[in-house]
């Protein structure tokens, strides 16, 4: 056989599935597995969206524009703009997903052999889109003691090298939950102007910020216009995730040319998920403020009930729909996978994301898991009650 690419070694799994093969022979086993291991929520997405789908009836299912339909390019230009940010839909890049603007927002900006400097624990699939691109993550940890919040500038500034072109980060966090405060936010901004770096920011948890804390965006930034691309997404604002439509928004020039060319090599993003991702942007504000309500019970109801349990502890996440639990063991690989290879309580079992795919420096995160609160609060009691037992009775 001839002999793979490098980049084919090299690509890394996810760790969000890695455990799908064990929950899928607990589940034939008869066992009622909670999968609190994958951001999928499971609020409804809204319905005027569905409808969308429903009523496409045009005779042909034609390519569009490669930087995706006008209406959706508007459609996310005038979302920005009600938010104060001063966006025209020729900023704005449809792509297949948030996924797909990363990696082009990468590619614009690093060559292989370049480095991104991200705080970690990082969205694991961060260093999938880098190996495809030959592009180095350099981590900078953060620290669950104090939230995961950005580590100090000395921290920052050692980490950049000869080869550094961008920070990637997301906020609010995955899977962290953590919300950068302005001052974390403007800090990046300062670090980018010292060592002439892009500003990746990743902000498709925009929406889901709790307790009054408000998400600063890097597109206000005072470097914007020279450094900054966002990353958004209908996946999880509108519970969208198989539409796959995203953007990579950015007002840097030379970045948007490059990111169009990119685009027409594949021609276009899908149509009809776009007529219906342009149907969702007409939700009112009102759905928001719902579906925050229902994450922050269950935020409450997920960390107060981890801390509760003898050796679990998490702190308080303020967005997006995850938190990092510290459990008091050494391998957390080992608890997640014996949880669905061994355990049950009443018939069921918890799957988590072990947080050691979620670090790029090895050995970290052996005690640590991502819990992903996209259940709702019976189940979640359920789950907390299958980690109380299993905790009380593992024995590595
Ligand atoms: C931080 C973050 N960025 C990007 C994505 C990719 O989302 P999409 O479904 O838009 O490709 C995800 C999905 O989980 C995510 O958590």
């Amino acid at each position: 056989m001839a002999k793979l690419s490098q980049r084919g070694v090299n690509i890394p799994a996810s760790p969000i599935r890695r455990l799908v093969p064990y929950a899928d022979e607990a589940k034939a086993r008869g066992i009622h597995v909670h999968r609190l291991n994958i951001g999928q929520p499971d609020i409804p997405t809204p319905k005027r969206m569905l409808d969308a789908y429903r009523g496409y009836d045009e005779e042909v299912l034609a390519y569009g524009p490669s930087q995706g339909l006008p209406q959706m390019r508007q459609a996310v230009a005038d979302d920005y703009v009600r938010r104060g940010l001063p966006i025209e839909p020729r900023h704005v890049t449809t792509c297949f997903g948030g996924s797909e603007a990363i990696t082009f927002a990468l590619a614009a900006v690093a060559d292989p052999g370049d480095e991104v400097l991200v705080p970690e624990p990082f969205y694991a699939n961060y260093a999938g889109f880098a190996a495809q691109l030959g592009i180095d993550v350099r981590p900078v940890t953060a620290s669950a003691d104090d939230g995961f919040h950005l580590p100090s500038d000395a921290t920052l500034d050692a980490a950049v090298g000869p080869r550094t072109k961008a920070v990637v980060y997301c906020s609010p966090g995955n899977p962290t939950g953590t919300v950068y405060r302005s001052e974390e936010v403007a800090r990046i901004g300062r670090l980018a102007e010292r060592h002439d770096l892009f500003v990746i920011s990743d902000e498709v948890y925009r929406d889901f910020a709790y307790d009054g804390v408000s998400v600063t965006s890097a597109l206000t930034l005072d470097c914007a216009e020279e450094r900054v691309i966002v990353i958004d997404s209908v996946s999880k604002k509108y519970s969208a995730c198989g539409a796959r439509v995203g953007f990579a928004i950015t007002k840097v020039e030379p970045v948007l040319d490059a990111i169009m060319r990119m685009s027409f090599s594949r021609l276009c993003p899908a149509t009809v998920d776009q007529l219906a991702a342009v149907a969702a942007y007409a939700t009112p504000a009102s759905y928001f403020d719902e579906v925050r309500a229902e994450y922050t019970r269950r935020r409450n109801v997920l960390v107060d009930g981890l801390n509760a349990i003898d050796g679990v502890s998490s702190y308080r996440p303020e967005g997006a729909f995850y938190t990092v639990a510290t459990f008091d063991v050494d391998d957390i690989d080992h608890f997640a996978t014996w949880l669905l290879t061994d355990f049950s309580h009443d018939g069921q079992t918890v799957m988590m994301a072990p947080a050691t795919g979620f670090y790029a420096t090895p050995g970290l995160g052996r005690s640590q898991a991502r819990i992903a609160y996209v259940l709702g609060v019976p189940a979640l009691e359920s789950c907390l009650s299958v980690l109380r037992a299993a905790v009380a009775v593992y024995r590595p």
